[in-house]
Order: C-alpha cells, then structure tokens, then sequence
C-alpha cells in the first residue's frame, strides 16, 4: 500500500475544496463591492485560487455606500506573523477614531477550511486559503461583516455571535451602538471585560459602526507574502496599504517557545538539554524566514503594483521609538495621528515593570530595551541554527549574527543594525 498516503491527502483536499466550494455556495451575495468601469486586475492570479467572478452589478443598488469614492476610505492591513508584534501594531490603529480595527479574521478561515492541519504549509493548502482569505478580506473591506459568518462556528443566528475571534481587541466592538456595556468615559475597555459584559454580537451593528468609520484596518497573520496580496493591492475598488511587520527571527522564535507552549515543546526540549530532538519540526523556523524572505524581497524591489502601498516596519524599530514610529506609519496612511494614539502609546510602553507585569500586550513586556531580550533566553546552537537557516533575511533586514555564545549574552552589543527603509512613494 505504498500509495496510501497520497490517497489520505487527496482525500483531504478534496474535502477542503467542497467545504470551501459549500461555504461560497452558500453565501448568497459572495460579492458586495460594486464594480468600476476598469477592473483591468481582475483574474490575474489565474489558476484554482482565481476568485470568484465580479457578479455584475446586481445588488449594487441596495449598498449605496459601496459607491466609489478612492479618497474616502483608506484599507489599511497589518501584514505580520505570529509573535512579531502585530497586536501592537493593531492597537496603534484601533485607537484611532476614525478606524474601524478587526484582529485577524482569517483565524475563522483557516479553522474553517483546515482545521486539522492549523501549521499546514503545503501548496493546495495554501492556494485553498489564500483564495478564501482574499475574498474574505475584500468584503470586510467594504464592511460586509455578514460574508465571515460563512466562516464562524456554530453559524451565528440572527446575525448574532458570540464567537468572533478577538472581538474585544477592537474598540468599535467594544463601545456603542454595538455594545452598550460601557459609556463613552470608559475609554480603555480590557478585551477580557469586553468580551464579558458585551452582549453577543450583533453583526449587522457591527457592520454599520463599520461603514460609520472613515477607514478599515485589518490584521492579517495568515498570509504567508506580500506577492500573495497583488490581486487585492491591485484591486481598483479598493485603496490597500500595507503595513508589513518584521521581527529578528530569533526573537520571533523565542517567543514562540515561550507563547505555543505545545506547539513549540520539542524546541523547549532542546533548550533545556542542549540536544537537538531528532523529529523537531524545522519547518516552524524555515517558513517564518521564506515567508520574511519573498515578502521583503518584493517589497524592497519596488515593483509598480506596490507604489506608495507598502511599508516595511522592523518591529525593534518600533520598540525603540514607539512615538516616532507611529508617526510615520501614519504618515503613510496619509491619516493624522489622533491624541488617543498617542496616549495609549504612553500608557502602553512605559515599560515600567508595575505596568508590563499586568499588561496584555507582550510587546509592553519586551518594549524597548528587551527587544532583544531573546538573547538571554536561546542557547547558542539554537541561535547558531537559526542564523544558518535564515541568514540572508537577517542580512537584508540589518539583524546581525553573533559568532560566539560570548557576543550572543553580551547585552551591551546590540544585533539591530540602524537600517532605514524608506517606503516606497
Ligand atoms: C469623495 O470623498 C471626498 C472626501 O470625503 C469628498 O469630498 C467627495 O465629495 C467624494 N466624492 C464623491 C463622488 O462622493
Ligand atoms: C431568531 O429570530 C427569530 C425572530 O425574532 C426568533 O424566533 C428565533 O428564536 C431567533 N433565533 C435564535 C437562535 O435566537
Ligand atoms: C441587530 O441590530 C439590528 C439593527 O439595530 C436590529 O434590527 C436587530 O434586531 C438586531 N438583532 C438582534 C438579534 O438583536
Ligand atoms: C561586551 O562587548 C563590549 C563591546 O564590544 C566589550 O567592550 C566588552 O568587553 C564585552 N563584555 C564581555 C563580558 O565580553
């Protein structure tokens, strides 16, 4: 039976593409944006993944707000990976008045499509979810909440959920007309006590405190490149910015062994016995640093599509100058900074260990001096292993590698090499 196997993963996928081809089946309006007159980028990925066609104006009638209008809304996406501070990123956006802010609505597609295989890097897997993702993403865009309840289990009823991940990192969802747990003096909900004292939610309030904003920013940690996102980035109907977050793989790796305790177990394994487990899953490590690699290559090599869409922001920078960074971040955005950005920024990365022991937010914890706080944290073959494995992209992104245990505890070398990346404009 030495095909068996093969036969095990077609199976699978086959029954990745029904569920899938079920879910958008049964979407009755899979597309709520109205087409412009020059939808010149549309099926340029071609292939299985293509998505599904532009339905003719049908339905346009009925969501006027979809009319477009290219200097009104900003789509802005926060392109991370886990552990790199992306929760970060988004709260500096989410804090803003003007930003109706979602943390991660892919968790729902992939949970949905691949549930089993939540690490799964293969090519089919891949290409399932990165069609779903993009069309998910361009109706969340336009504020159609209504097109992720396809995606959430138990389906919701009545357009009410209580199972919309991380529902309290996001403001809007948090305050009225869509919670009226809390009044407009209750300036900082916690997301444990949002999600608590909140009703379920009700998706259609949702949707229109959505369409109430003047911009959409979504974090996005599900989608492996930059090049990955072209067909949105180059979708007319849409204005996409991208915010593309790096971290020193190192650090990301640290934090992962000390976050996905399970996840990561035989790379604690390591740590603590100084011996390498023979079936530790390398790919944990290698795909951050391909992903990292593709990602940042396209968007430092300037290609047409991505004119004045793309920044690339290192995650030590940020740590270092929260305030500074932030300003240029919106800056690109072409947004001001509102004073309730800048107060969380104070509140959140003071970095006094009163504030960082109760907080949420790990980049409070490993804000400014302990970015690089990884280093006391792997031991050396690990570090050595993963400078062999993803040396060009530390290279490209100014991280330095060390040579001896020696220089990797010497606290008073810093691996952050100043490296400016101007955004493409
Ligand atoms: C588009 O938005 C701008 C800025 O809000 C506004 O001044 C303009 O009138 C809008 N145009 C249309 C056609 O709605
Ligand atoms: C949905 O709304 C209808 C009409 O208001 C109600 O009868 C039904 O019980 C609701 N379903 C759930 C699951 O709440
Ligand atoms: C959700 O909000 C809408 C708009 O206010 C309302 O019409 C609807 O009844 C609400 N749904 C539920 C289940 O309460
Ligand atoms: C750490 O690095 C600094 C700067 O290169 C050097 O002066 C110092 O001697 C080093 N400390 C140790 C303990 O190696």
């Amino acid at each position: 039976m030495q095909c068996s196997w093969k036969a095990v993963i077609l199976l699978a996928l086959a029954s990745i593409a029904i569920q899938y081809t079920a879910i958008r089946t049964l979407t009755s309006k899979p597309f709520q944006l109205c087409p412009v007159p020059s939808p010149q980028n549309c099926g340029l990925l071609g292939g299985p993944e293509t998505e599904s066609p532009i339905e003719g104006r049908a339905g346009c009638d009925d969501y006027p707000y979809f009319s477009f209008n290219a200097s009104r809304k900003t789509h802005i996406m926060v392109l991370a990976t886990t552990r790199s501070g992306s929760s970060f990123v988004g709260q500096l956006l989410n804090q803003h008045a003007d930003i109706f802010y979602l943390f991660e609505p892919l968790y729902h597609v992939q949970t949905t499509l691949i549930p089993r295989l939540s690490h799964s890097r293969n090519a089919a897997d891949r290409r399932v979810m990165l069609g779903a993702s993009r069309d998910l993403l361009r109706s969340l865009y336009g504020c159609d909440l209504y097109f992720l309840e396809s995606y959430i289990k138990p389906a919701p009823a009545n357009h009410t959920t209580d199972k919309l991940f991380r529902r309290g990192a996001s403001r809007a969802l948090c305050s009225q007309p869509v919670c009226d747990a809390f009044g407009p003096t209750d300036a900082n909900v916690e997301e444990g006590d949002c999600v608590k004292k909140c009703a379920a939610l009700n998706m259609t309030l949702a949707a229109d405190a959505c369409r109430e904003k003047r911009h959409v920013a979504i974090k996005v940690v599900r989608v492996p490149e930059i090049g990955d996102l072209r067909a949105l980035v180059e979708d007319p109907r849409l204005n996409i910015k991208v915010i593309q977050l790096v971290r020193d793989p190192r650090g990301i790796l640290s934090s992962r062994i000390e976050t996905f305790r399970d996840t990561y177990r035989l790379w604690r394994i390591w740590r603590a016995t100084g011996r390498r487990p023979y079936n530790l899953d390398l790919s944990q490590l290698t795909v951050v640093c391909e992903d990292f690699l593709g990602s940042v290559s396209t968007g430092l090599s300037h290609p047409h599509w991505l004119k004045g869409k793309y920044m690339l922001v290192r995650y030590e920078d940020l740590s270092r100058n929260p305030l500074l960074k932030t300003m240029e971040i919106y800056d690109f955005l072409g947004l001001s900074m509102d004073k309730s950005v800048e107060e969380w920024i104070q509140t959140n990365t003071r970095g006094s260990t009163e504030l960082s022991a109760k907080h949420k937010y790990g980049t409070v914890r490993d804000s400014a001096a302990n970015a690089e706080s990884w280093r006391l944290k792997l031991s050396y073959d690990m570090v050595e292993y993963t400078q062999a494995t993803c040396q060009k992209v530390l290279h490209q992104l100014g991280y330095k590698a060390v040579k001896s245990a020696e220089e990797l505890k010497n606290m008073s070398l810093s691996l952050v090499q100043d490296k400016t990346f101007v955004p493409f404009s």
